[in-house]
């Protein structure tokens, strides 16, 4: 792969956490580099406290970088530059394990939909009420929500993948390029984590969204995506089709990942074959 098809370019990062109270700091990524093409759905694996998260949040911006670069179509991101970040920040959208934070718990599903179509107004038409209105039904559809009932609900009134597939919504409202999508499923029952899995999958393949899915569970990333990392303890050992680090793992971390297989993996296994 050219650097010219890449989305995300991620050369040698390092996050590191300041210490407090004289005490040292952590190097939660160290020296990571991975990348992802447009509309690539890419797995980034690890046992908790690895590192993915903050490698997230040095993808979205989030996080200064102790070391290494991020670019973006080519463009190195630059925290400095906010004119360049507000359009960054809405290229880029972020999937959260648990959605409820993200939605004000004030505004309807409906009404927090529009509003983010307002405040981004990224095509012609939603200058207008029935313009965002009309887009709004077209999200909802988009992740498979009655726009006539859930859009009018708070969301205290909503199951968590509900809450989930609004949180999809809202992301997808602003156009991006790149879902960073955190552990989207791992609050959810296991029946709708296939659910809100297969939702997430579709909608890479039909809005050709590139998504960097994170997860600590290998079956789970060998379901959604063709290509994987597998990161221990701040750094990325492996990285290779899904496939073949579940047929092949050729570090012994990935061996350990493969071996610990929750529920989930199994039914996802089953329906896949
Ligand atoms: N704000 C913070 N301040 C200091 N240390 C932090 C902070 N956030 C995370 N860390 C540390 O950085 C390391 C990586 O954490 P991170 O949240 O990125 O891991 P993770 O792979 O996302 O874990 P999980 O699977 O549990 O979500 C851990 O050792 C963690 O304790
Ligand atoms: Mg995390």
């Amino acid at each position: 792969m050219s650097a010219d098809d890449r989305l995300l370019d991620v050369r040698d990062v390092t996050v590191a956490y300041p210490g407090r109270h004289g005490r040292d700091g952590v190097r939660a990524v160290n020296g990571v580099s991975l990348h992802i093409a447009p509309g690539e759905v890419v797995g980034l694996v690890g046992e908790s406290g690895c590192g993915k998260t903050s490698l997230g949040g040095a993808v979205m911006g989030m996080l200064p970088l102790a070391g290494g670069e991020i670019s973006f179509q080519g463009e190195r991101v630059d925290r400095e530059n906010r004119t360049w970040m507000r359009e960054y920040r809405r290229r880029v959208q972020m999937v959260f394990q648990d959605p409820m934070g993200a939605l004000n718990p004030r505004l309807t599903a409906g009404a927090a939909l529009e509003e983010t179509l307002y405040v981004h107004r990224t095509q012609p038409g939603l200058e207008t009420a029935p313009g965002r209105r009309a887009r709004r039904q077209e999200l909802m559809a988009q992740v498979g929500m009655d726009d006539a009932v859930m859009g009018a609900r708070y969301p205290h009134e909503l199951s968590g993948g509900q809450r989930q597939r609004i949180g999809i919504a809202r992301a997808l409202a602003v156009g991006p390029r790149l879902l960073v999508a955190d552990e989207p499923v791992s609050a959810l029952d296991v029946s709708v984590q296939v659910q809100i899995l297969n939702l997430l999958k579709d909608i890479s393949e039909q809005l050709g969204v590139a998504c960097l899915f994170i997860a600590h569970d290998l079956a789970v990333v060998r379901y959604m995506c063709r290509r994987t990392y597998v990161m221990v303890g701040g750094a990325i050992v492996e990285e290779g089709l899904s496939d073949t680090l579940f047929a092949h793992p050729a570090h012994p971390y990935t061996a350990t990942l493969i071996a610990a297989v929750p529920d989930v993996a199994r039914g996802l296994a089953a329906r896949s074959r």
